[in-house]
Protein backbone atom coordinates (compact mmCIF):
# COMPACT_ATOMS: atom_id res chain seq x y z
CA UNK A 1 0.00 0.00 0.00
CA UNK A 2 1.57 3.34 -1.35
CA UNK A 3 2.42 5.91 1.75
CA UNK A 4 -1.22 8.00 1.74
CA UNK A 5 -0.49 11.55 1.08
CA UNK A 6 -3.00 12.61 3.66
CA UNK A 7 -1.75 15.65 5.63
CA UNK A 8 -3.12 13.26 8.99
CA UNK A 9 -2.26 16.25 11.11
CA UNK A 10 -4.06 18.65 9.69
CA UNK A 11 -7.18 16.49 8.76
CA UNK A 12 -7.45 15.48 12.23
CA UNK A 13 -6.77 19.23 13.47
CA UNK A 14 -9.28 20.46 10.96
CA UNK A 15 -12.22 17.48 12.02
CA UNK A 16 -11.68 18.34 16.01
CA UNK A 17 -12.28 22.52 14.73
CA UNK A 18 -14.99 21.62 12.41
CA UNK A 19 -16.99 19.32 15.30
CA UNK A 20 -16.50 22.12 17.96
CA UNK A 21 -17.99 24.91 15.62
CA UNK A 22 -21.33 26.63 16.16
CA UNK A 23 -21.43 28.30 12.84
CA UNK A 24 -19.03 26.91 9.89
CA UNK A 25 -18.77 28.11 7.10
CA UNK A 26 -17.22 27.39 3.31
CA UNK A 27 -15.40 29.68 1.05
CA UNK A 28 -14.57 27.73 -1.84
CA UNK A 29 -12.62 28.71 -5.30
CA UNK A 30 -11.32 27.10 -8.45
CA UNK A 31 -9.35 24.81 -7.23
CA UNK A 32 -12.13 22.79 -5.44
CA UNK A 33 -13.51 21.65 -9.20
CA UNK A 34 -10.23 20.68 -10.66
CA UNK A 35 -10.92 17.22 -9.75
CA UNK A 36 -14.11 17.24 -12.03
CA UNK A 37 -11.63 18.45 -14.63
CA UNK A 38 -12.79 22.46 -15.05
CA UNK A 39 -9.49 24.40 -14.93
CA UNK A 40 -8.36 26.91 -12.41
CA UNK A 41 -7.36 30.35 -12.96
CA UNK A 42 -4.09 30.70 -11.75
CA UNK A 43 -1.12 28.14 -11.49
CA UNK A 44 0.56 26.24 -13.39
CA UNK A 45 -2.88 24.72 -15.74
CA UNK A 46 -4.59 28.26 -15.23
CA UNK A 47 -7.01 29.68 -17.82
CA UNK A 48 -5.68 33.07 -16.96
CA UNK A 49 -2.19 31.44 -16.68
CA UNK A 50 -2.72 30.19 -20.24
CA UNK A 51 -4.67 32.63 -21.72
CA UNK A 52 -3.50 35.95 -19.76
CA UNK A 53 -5.69 37.76 -17.28
CA UNK A 54 -9.33 39.28 -17.99
CA UNK A 55 -8.44 43.15 -17.54
CA UNK A 56 -10.24 44.68 -14.79
CA UNK A 57 -12.70 46.90 -17.42
CA UNK A 58 -14.48 43.65 -18.60
CA UNK A 59 -17.54 45.14 -17.42
CA UNK A 60 -16.90 48.32 -19.11
CA UNK A 61 -16.42 46.68 -22.28
CA UNK A 62 -19.78 44.60 -22.10
CA UNK A 63 -21.91 47.96 -21.35
CA UNK A 64 -20.06 50.36 -23.87
CA UNK A 65 -20.84 48.02 -26.45
CA UNK A 66 -23.07 44.94 -25.59
CA UNK A 67 -24.04 43.85 -29.01
CA UNK A 68 -20.62 43.61 -29.83
CA UNK A 69 -19.80 41.64 -26.87
CA UNK A 70 -22.58 39.46 -27.68
CA UNK A 71 -21.71 38.65 -30.89
CA UNK A 72 -17.66 37.82 -30.18
CA UNK A 73 -19.11 36.08 -27.03
CA UNK A 74 -21.62 33.58 -29.41
CA UNK A 75 -18.67 33.14 -31.57
CA UNK A 76 -16.30 32.10 -28.85
CA UNK A 77 -18.25 29.74 -27.19
CA UNK A 78 -18.34 27.15 -30.28
CA UNK A 79 -14.74 28.36 -31.36
CA UNK A 80 -12.06 25.88 -29.99
CA UNK A 81 -8.70 28.08 -28.58
CA UNK A 82 -9.60 30.82 -26.20
CA UNK A 83 -10.63 30.82 -22.62
CA UNK A 84 -14.68 31.10 -23.01
CA UNK A 85 -14.74 27.93 -25.25
CA UNK A 86 -12.14 25.84 -22.84
CA UNK A 87 -14.27 26.71 -19.64
CA UNK A 88 -17.48 26.14 -21.40
CA UNK A 89 -16.55 22.64 -22.73
CA UNK A 90 -15.06 21.97 -19.43
CA UNK A 91 -18.14 22.62 -17.29
CA UNK A 92 -20.37 21.48 -20.06
CA UNK A 93 -18.94 18.06 -19.34
CA UNK A 94 -18.21 18.57 -15.31
CA UNK A 95 -20.08 16.22 -12.30
CA UNK A 96 -19.43 17.07 -8.67
CA UNK A 97 -16.44 15.26 -7.31
CA UNK A 98 -16.02 14.18 -4.04
CA UNK A 99 -14.70 17.51 -2.86
CA UNK A 100 -18.70 18.99 -3.67
CA UNK A 101 -19.78 15.51 -2.38
CA UNK A 102 -17.69 16.09 1.17
CA UNK A 103 -19.22 19.86 1.23
CA UNK A 104 -22.51 18.67 1.04
CA UNK A 105 -22.15 15.77 3.62
CA UNK A 106 -20.69 19.20 6.24
CA UNK A 107 -23.96 20.51 5.66
CA UNK A 108 -26.31 17.55 6.00
CA UNK A 109 -24.68 16.56 9.62
CA UNK A 110 -25.91 20.36 10.43
CA UNK A 111 -21.52 21.63 10.33
CA UNK A 112 -22.01 23.71 7.45
CA UNK A 113 -24.56 26.26 7.76
CA UNK A 114 -23.08 27.64 4.65
CA UNK A 115 -20.78 27.33 1.34
CA UNK A 116 -19.46 30.86 -0.24
CA UNK A 117 -18.07 30.00 -3.59
CA UNK A 118 -16.06 32.00 -6.32
CA UNK A 119 -17.33 29.08 -8.60
CA UNK A 120 -19.64 29.47 -11.31
CA UNK A 121 -20.21 25.90 -12.46
CA UNK A 122 -23.20 24.92 -10.00
CA UNK A 123 -21.33 21.83 -8.97
CA UNK A 124 -22.08 22.53 -5.07
CA UNK A 125 -25.70 22.65 -5.86
CA UNK A 126 -25.21 19.42 -7.81
CA UNK A 127 -23.75 17.59 -5.09
CA UNK A 128 -26.67 18.71 -3.09
CA UNK A 129 -25.56 21.90 -1.39
CA UNK A 130 -28.52 23.89 -0.43
CA UNK A 131 -27.15 26.44 1.62
CA UNK A 132 -25.03 28.14 -1.82
CA UNK A 133 -23.96 32.33 -1.81
CA UNK A 134 -22.52 32.20 -5.59
CA UNK A 135 -20.72 35.67 -5.49
CA UNK A 136 -19.22 35.58 -8.91
CA UNK A 137 -22.45 34.42 -10.55
CA UNK A 138 -23.71 30.92 -12.21
CA UNK A 139 -23.23 29.99 -15.02
CA UNK A 140 -26.81 28.05 -16.15
CA UNK A 141 -28.23 31.80 -15.40
CA UNK A 142 -28.16 35.35 -17.76
CA UNK A 143 -29.65 38.23 -15.79
CA UNK A 144 -30.82 41.80 -16.40
CA UNK A 145 -28.49 44.49 -15.67
CA UNK A 146 -31.83 46.65 -15.67
CA UNK A 147 -34.06 45.06 -12.99
CA UNK A 148 -31.62 42.16 -11.87
CA UNK A 149 -33.89 39.37 -12.76
CA UNK A 150 -32.23 36.25 -13.05
CA UNK A 151 -33.51 33.52 -15.34
CA UNK A 152 -32.14 29.99 -16.64
CA UNK A 153 -29.72 30.15 -19.71
CA UNK A 154 -31.69 26.85 -21.03
CA UNK A 155 -35.07 28.50 -21.10
CA UNK A 156 -34.31 31.36 -22.97
CA UNK A 157 -33.69 31.72 -26.53
CA UNK A 158 -31.75 34.26 -27.89
CA UNK A 159 -32.44 35.53 -31.18
CA UNK A 160 -31.36 39.08 -31.16
CA UNK A 161 -28.45 40.18 -29.77
CA UNK A 162 -27.95 42.17 -27.35
CA UNK A 163 -30.99 39.71 -25.42
CA UNK A 164 -33.16 42.53 -23.97
CA UNK A 165 -35.27 41.90 -20.79
CA UNK A 166 -39.24 40.68 -21.56
CA UNK A 167 -39.77 42.51 -18.42
CA UNK A 168 -38.16 45.82 -18.49
CA UNK A 169 -36.41 45.94 -21.27
CA UNK A 170 -32.93 46.01 -20.02
CA UNK A 171 -29.60 44.24 -21.31
CA UNK A 172 -29.10 40.94 -20.32
CA UNK A 173 -25.90 39.50 -19.58
CA UNK A 174 -24.51 35.68 -18.39
CA UNK A 175 -25.10 35.94 -14.25
CA UNK A 176 -21.27 35.32 -14.29
CA UNK A 177 -19.94 37.92 -12.99
CA UNK A 178 -17.49 39.92 -14.75
CA UNK A 179 -14.42 41.57 -13.73
CA UNK A 180 -15.17 45.53 -12.96
CA UNK A 181 -18.85 44.51 -12.75
CA UNK A 182 -20.88 45.18 -9.04
CA UNK A 183 -21.70 41.92 -7.13
CA UNK A 184 -25.80 41.99 -7.01
CA UNK A 185 -26.28 43.76 -3.76
CA UNK A 186 -28.29 41.06 -2.13
CA UNK A 187 -25.97 38.54 -2.52
CA UNK A 188 -22.90 40.25 -1.03
CA UNK A 189 -24.89 41.29 2.19
CA UNK A 190 -25.67 37.85 2.79
CA UNK A 191 -21.84 36.72 2.29
CA UNK A 192 -21.00 39.54 4.63
CA UNK A 193 -23.77 38.10 7.30
CA UNK A 194 -22.04 35.00 6.93
CA UNK A 195 -18.71 36.10 7.65
CA UNK A 196 -20.17 38.14 10.76
CA UNK A 197 -21.84 34.64 12.21
CA UNK A 198 -19.45 32.16 11.57
CA UNK A 199 -16.76 31.00 14.23
CA UNK A 200 -14.82 28.47 12.12
CA UNK A 201 -14.55 29.22 8.05
CA UNK A 202 -13.16 26.36 5.72
CA UNK A 203 -11.32 27.97 2.73
CA UNK A 204 -11.09 25.18 -0.20
CA UNK A 205 -9.24 25.59 -3.08
CA UNK A 206 -9.55 29.61 -3.36
CA UNK A 207 -5.46 31.51 -4.16
CA UNK A 208 -7.17 34.06 -2.14
CA UNK A 209 -6.53 36.84 -4.63
CA UNK A 210 -9.94 38.55 -5.35
CA UNK A 211 -11.73 40.60 -3.58
CA UNK A 212 -14.24 40.51 -1.74
CA UNK A 213 -14.41 36.63 -1.05
CA UNK A 214 -10.11 37.24 -0.64
CA UNK A 215 -10.98 39.49 2.15
CA UNK A 216 -13.79 37.13 3.94
CA UNK A 217 -11.14 34.88 6.00
CA UNK A 218 -9.18 37.64 7.54
CA UNK A 219 -12.58 39.62 8.44
CA UNK A 220 -14.10 36.19 10.30
CA UNK A 221 -10.39 35.68 12.09
CA UNK A 222 -10.33 39.30 13.03
CA UNK A 223 -13.40 38.35 15.37
CA UNK A 224 -12.02 35.80 16.59
CA UNK A 225 -13.61 32.69 13.96
CA UNK A 226 -10.70 29.62 13.65
CA UNK A 227 -9.34 29.54 10.00
CA UNK A 228 -8.87 25.90 8.00
CA UNK A 229 -7.20 26.09 4.71
CA UNK A 230 -7.45 23.07 2.04
CA UNK A 231 -5.29 23.25 -0.67
CA UNK A 232 -2.00 21.82 -1.96
CA UNK A 233 -0.39 24.61 -2.17
CA UNK A 234 0.34 28.07 0.04
CA UNK A 235 -1.98 30.67 -1.05
CA UNK A 236 -2.34 34.54 -0.14
CA UNK A 237 -4.42 33.44 2.59
CA UNK A 238 -2.18 30.39 4.33
CA UNK A 239 -0.75 32.59 7.09
CA UNK A 240 -3.99 33.89 8.22
CA UNK A 241 -4.98 29.58 8.30
CA UNK A 242 -4.58 28.24 12.12
CA UNK A 243 -5.16 24.76 10.74
CA UNK A 244 -3.54 24.13 7.20
CA UNK A 245 -4.29 20.80 5.27
CA UNK A 246 -2.00 20.00 2.28
CA UNK A 247 -3.77 18.28 -0.40
CA UNK A 248 -6.07 18.38 -3.15
CA UNK A 249 -9.40 19.31 -1.77
CA UNK A 250 -11.67 15.83 -2.89
CA UNK A 251 -9.33 13.12 -0.73
CA UNK A 252 -8.76 15.92 1.98
CA UNK A 253 -12.15 16.85 2.63
CA UNK A 254 -13.20 13.21 2.08
CA UNK A 255 -10.93 12.35 5.02
CA UNK A 256 -11.98 15.38 6.90
CA UNK A 257 -15.55 13.64 6.97
CA UNK A 258 -14.62 10.42 7.69
CA UNK A 259 -12.51 11.60 10.82
CA UNK A 260 -15.55 13.46 11.82
CA UNK A 261 -17.85 9.89 11.59
CA UNK A 262 -14.97 8.40 13.64
CA UNK A 263 -15.82 10.61 16.69
CA UNK A 264 -17.89 9.17 18.91
CA UNK A 265 -19.95 12.51 19.63
CA UNK A 266 -20.11 13.83 16.15
CA UNK A 267 -23.21 13.54 13.54
CA UNK A 268 -22.85 12.91 10.54
N1 LIG B 1 -7.75 20.89 -4.54
C1 LIG B 1 -7.72 22.05 -3.84
N2 LIG B 1 -7.15 23.18 -4.29
C2 LIG B 1 -6.57 23.12 -5.51
C3 LIG B 1 -6.55 21.96 -6.30
C4 LIG B 1 -7.18 20.81 -5.76
N3 LIG B 1 -7.22 19.65 -6.43
N4 LIG B 1 -5.89 22.25 -7.46
C5 LIG B 1 -5.52 23.55 -7.38
N5 LIG B 1 -5.92 24.07 -6.20
C6 LIG B 1 -5.74 25.43 -5.70
C7 LIG B 1 -4.54 26.18 -6.21
O1 LIG B 1 -3.40 25.87 -5.42
C8 LIG B 1 -5.00 27.62 -6.03
O2 LIG B 1 -4.68 28.07 -4.73
O3 LIG B 1 -6.87 26.17 -6.13
C9 LIG B 1 -6.52 27.54 -6.17
C10 LIG B 1 -7.06 28.11 -7.47
O4 LIG B 1 -6.80 29.51 -7.46
P1 LIG B 1 -7.44 30.41 -8.60
O5 LIG B 1 -7.24 29.78 -9.91
O6 LIG B 1 -6.95 31.81 -8.36
O7 LIG B 1 -9.02 30.33 -8.30
P2 LIG B 1 -9.88 31.22 -7.34
O8 LIG B 1 -9.17 31.53 -6.07
O9 LIG B 1 -11.21 30.58 -7.22
O10 LIG B 1 -10.06 32.58 -8.21
C11 LIG B 1 -10.97 33.54 -7.69
O11 LIG B 1 -10.73 34.77 -9.76
O12 LIG B 1 -10.67 35.01 -12.05
C12 LIG B 1 -11.47 35.07 -10.94
O13 LIG B 1 -13.77 34.84 -11.05
C13 LIG B 1 -12.59 34.09 -11.01
O14 LIG B 1 -13.79 33.13 -9.15
C14 LIG B 1 -12.50 33.31 -9.71
C15 LIG B 1 -11.65 34.22 -8.84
Amino acid sequence: MPESHYDTDGITAAAAMLSAAGYAVALTGAGLSVESGIPSFRGPNGLWTRYGPPGNLSYRVFTRDPQDWWERRLRDEITPGNPTYDLKDAVDNAAPNPGHRAIADLERAGILKATITQNVDDLHGRAGSRSVLEIHGNRNYLRCIGCGRRRPRAEFVITDVPPVCPQCGGVIKPDTVMFGEPIPRATLDACFAEVQRCDVMLLVGTSGTVNPAAQFPLLARERGAKIIEVNPAPTHLTDAAHVVVTGAAGEMLSQIVASLRRRPDDAG
